[in-house]
């Protein structure tokens, strides 16, 4: 079997561990030469690595090779895969993504609204096609398999400017709804599950589970988080104390549009005032994740320092962020055609919306790429919210790539989270300050 080098691009992120972990437990699935952590912050990429360092001379064979570097084409060159999770601007920057449209009374959010889509998206889209060109420079056959988010919008805009070859753009959270899923049904793994789902990144729905018996069990399950509520079992990330706040608003989604299964996203859109009202300005997610994750990782580089020498790795919880990334290159890797829900271009795979639209679907992962599996057309209800969000995805790619004012503009005021026009141009001119050198200088048409 043939062994591969992969890059963390990222790896100063405090979800290394948890992909280290997975790829240990999964060294038969997919079987590593070496392994290269690549960051831009030689502070953060220290830490993990003093922190993981031993964990992985402990439990992989002594061949595999591992190095920490800050240097591209050291980190670029012969790999056979790139696991990309950068963040553009830090935590510090999803501070102002999540607050500034707070201060106007819209949802602050990471990935959802003028903060997600617009404010990050504009900024992650030169650091992620950055990753892929150097990437792609030095492995030009490597596959770039992409979690930095907002996903959706990244994802866009890889399309546009590589056409997503060797691209696969991918998102943990449909894994972490289906473990819980899969616990409250009494089965013992997420993949024992086989959905059916529609929509765009953190925008979708579930429309039916079978199981390995091929029975839907989307009914039951239904019934269940009606009764009983939504069962956060899902992995260590998805249930500290605030995720439990998600998991709760979930089942009110469901009591509301009991249809299909949604992605708990959807909470952002579909009640976003009662979500404000439920938002603190003072203290948002990005506090909540700095005096969380990051303050552990930090605690624990400080023990490694205290005594270098004796130094023990904490022992790592699984995570569904490690193990999709892991199980979907390995399906790649050798040609398993896995089938996940991943982020890709249409192409009717969703009949009756646009063919260029970055959706997310089930695809069969080939070697040679994600096949998606088509469906039948969705109706009006979803049709609407979907576009409506396309859109505002759309426009914010547009944004970046023509430097354009007027189109950040449309992305703000055409999104669902915003009711007005005063609003959307106060929240972009704050944003435009808040992000300085991080979005290209947006002009304004004259007409
Ligand atoms: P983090 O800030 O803790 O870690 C990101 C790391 O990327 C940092 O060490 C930082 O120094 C580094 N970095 C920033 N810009 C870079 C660049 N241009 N090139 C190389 N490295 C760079 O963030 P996190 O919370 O661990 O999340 C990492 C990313 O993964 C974010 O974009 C987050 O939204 C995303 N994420 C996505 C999913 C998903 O479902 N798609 C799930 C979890 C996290
Ligand atoms: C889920 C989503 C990611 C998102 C993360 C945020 O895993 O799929 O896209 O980045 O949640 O989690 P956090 O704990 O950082 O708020
Ligand atoms: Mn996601």
């Amino acid at each position: 079997m043939k062994k591969n080098t992969v890059v963390i691009a990222g790896a100063g992120s405090t979800h290394t561990p948890g992909i280290i972990q997975s790829l240990i437990q999964k060294k038969d699935t997919l079987p590593l030469k070496k392994l290269i952590l690549f960051d831009i912050d030689e502070d953060r990429l220290d830490r993990v690595k003093a922190v993981m360092t031993q964990f992985i001379k402990d439990n992989y064979d002594k061949e595999l090779e591992v190095i920490a570097t800050l240097d591209y084409a050291e980190a670029f060159t012969g790999v056979d895969f790139v696991f990309a999770q950068i963040r553009q601007g830090g935590l510090e920057m999803r501070r102002d993504d999540e607050k500034i449209p707070l201060k106007y009374g819209v949802i602050g959010q990471e990935t959802c609204g003028p903060g997600g889509s617009i404010s990050y998206g504009i900024r992650s889209i030169p650091g992620v096609i950055k990753i892929i060109e150097e990437a792609k420079k030095y492995s030009p056959d490597c596959w770039i398999l992409n979690y930095s988010n907002p996903a959706a919008v990244v994802a866009e805009a890889t399309r546009r400017k590589f056409n997503n070859e060797r691209i696969l753009n991918i998102c943990d959270m449909p894994v972490a709804i289906l473990l819980s899923y899969s616990k409250m049904l009494g089965l013992s793994d997420w993949t024992e599950l086989d959905p059916e789902y529609f929509g765009l990144n953190h925008f979708g729905w579930f429309t039916a589970l079978y199981d390995q018996t091929g029975k839907d069990r989307l009914p039951e399950l239904r019934e269940k988080i009606i009764s009983t509520g939504m069962e956060a079992c899902s992995d260590r990330h998805h249930k500290d104390k605030d995720w439990q706040k998600t998991w709760k608003q979930y089942a009110e989604i469901v009591k509301d549009y009991p249809e299909y299964l949604p992605n708990s996203y959807l909470q952002y859109y579909l009640y976003s005032s009662d979500v404000v009202k439920k938002m603190d300005l003072t203290h948002t997610r990005a506090d909540m994740v700095i005096e969380g994750r990051e303050k552990e990782l930090k605690e624990e580089y400080n023990k490694f320092l205290a005594d270098p020498d004796n130094y023990k790795s904490p022992v790592q919880e699984f995570t569904v962020f490690g193990d999709f990334i892991v199980d979907a290159a390995a399906s790649i890797a050798y040609n398993k055609g896995y089938r996940y829900l991943v982020i890709v271009e249409n192409n009717g795979a969703i009949p009756n919306l646009p063919a260029d639209a970055m959706v997310e679907v089930p695809a069969y992962l080939r070697s040679w790429g994600p096949e998606p599996v088509a469906r039948k057309p969705i109706s009006s209800f979803y049709k609407g919210l979907i576009e409506n969000q396309l859109s505002s995805e759309k426009l914010a790619v547009d944004a970046y790539f023509e430097n354009s004012y007027d189109k950040a503009l449309q992305a703000i005021a055409v999104n669902k989270t915003v009711s007005s026009t005063s609003i959307a141009k106060a929240i972009l001119d704050d944003l435009i300050e808040a992000n300085g050198e991080y979005w290209p200088k947006l002009e304004k048409k004259s007409y």
